[in-house]
């Protein structure tokens, strides 16, 4: 596997690629990577001739500026990661590659990001869709590869790709958990134990909605039984629990359920100063 650090040996090197026939495999992410990171890869490795990963924790998508400090970071682990997962050429920038400048230019994606992770992390999708709006142009991907674990910001690009008429297609890879449920996450590493044990709660609340939606209990009653029972953990704060449409991540708030549409279930909580999101999609 092949490490560059610069847009211009990678552009190079895919533009190379593409005189040659040769099918481009995108896995974007921010590093300290995890089974559910390498899921992506394998999957780009079986679908393309080459696969470019990209490991940038991306400075204008945190509007926490504490979280971006704390973000894990380890080249040299990740690295080791990635060829044998079948990464070709891994691109790893630097902040000053990437961002010669500050960038100026804002995305406003209207409703889709008016709620949700929208709503509490003020700029994060601009950020997030700068950020890929590059990789997409150095790395000119056949084949783009994201988790739904993140499925606002699926939304976002899928909303990107159509509106930048970015050619290339968008694949959406479910959500890989641990054994106990828990979604894989780059922050599930700054945990406490006591934490790491009490975290499979939010899928478990997730879970119980799901029974409920099943059931066609009304949303908002949905979002009663998962405040109590989150509300149970002294050390989990929730910030959002939504019962939303699948598609256009409104939420949902009338008596009746939308026939026939799928339906997001979707939280963000805090624990052990960590803050974490999950989502389950029916339908
Ligand atoms: P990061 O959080 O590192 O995630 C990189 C990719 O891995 C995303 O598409 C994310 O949805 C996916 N992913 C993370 N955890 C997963 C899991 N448990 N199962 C399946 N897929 C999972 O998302 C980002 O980075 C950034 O916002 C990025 C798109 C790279 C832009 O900076």
């Amino acid at each position: 596997m092949e490490i560059l650090q610069t847009s211009a040996e990678l552009q190079a090197q895919t533009e190379h690629w593409r005189k040659t026939g040769r099918r481009i495999g995108l896995v974007p992410t921010m590093g300290a990577l995890h089974e559910g990171h390498l899921q992506l890869v394998e999957a780009a490795a079986r679908e393309n001739d080459v696969v470019v990963t990209s490991i940038f924790v991306n400075p204008t998508q945190f509007n926490n500026p504490e979280d971006f400090r704390l973000y894990p970071r380890l080249p040299e682990a990740d690295a080791a990661l990635l060829g044998p997962a079948g990464c070709t050429t891994l691109f790893m920038p630097d902040v000053a590659q990437l961002y010669p400048a500050p960038s100026v230019l804002r995305f406003d994606f209207g409703t889709l990001e008016r709620v949700m992770e929208g709503i509490h992390r003020p700029g994060h999708f601009s950020g997030v869709a700068t950020v890929v709006s590059k990789l997409f142009h150095v790395s000119r991907p056949h084949r783009a590869y994201f988790g739904q674990k993140d499925l606002q910001q699926v939304a976002i690009i899928r909303q990107l790709v159509a509106d930048l008429s970015f050619d290339l297609e968008l694949v959406v890879f479910p959500t890989v958990r641990e054994a106990d449920g828990l979604a894989m996450s780059s922050r599930n590493r700054r945990l406490t134990p006591a934490g790491r044990a009490t975290a499979p709660v939010l899928y478990q609340a997730l879970q119980l909605a799901q029974a409920l939606v099943e059931q066609q209990v009304p949303p908002a009653r949905v979002r009663e039984a998962v405040q109590q029972r989150l509300a149970q953990e002294p050390t989990i704060t929730l910030e959002y629990f939504e019962v939303a449409d699948a598609g256009t991540l409104q939420p949902l708030d009338g008596p009746e359920w939308p026939a026939g549409r799928p339906v997001a279930l979707c939280l963000a909580a805090h624990l052990d100063g960590v803050r974490l999101i999950d989502n389950i999609v029916l339908g």
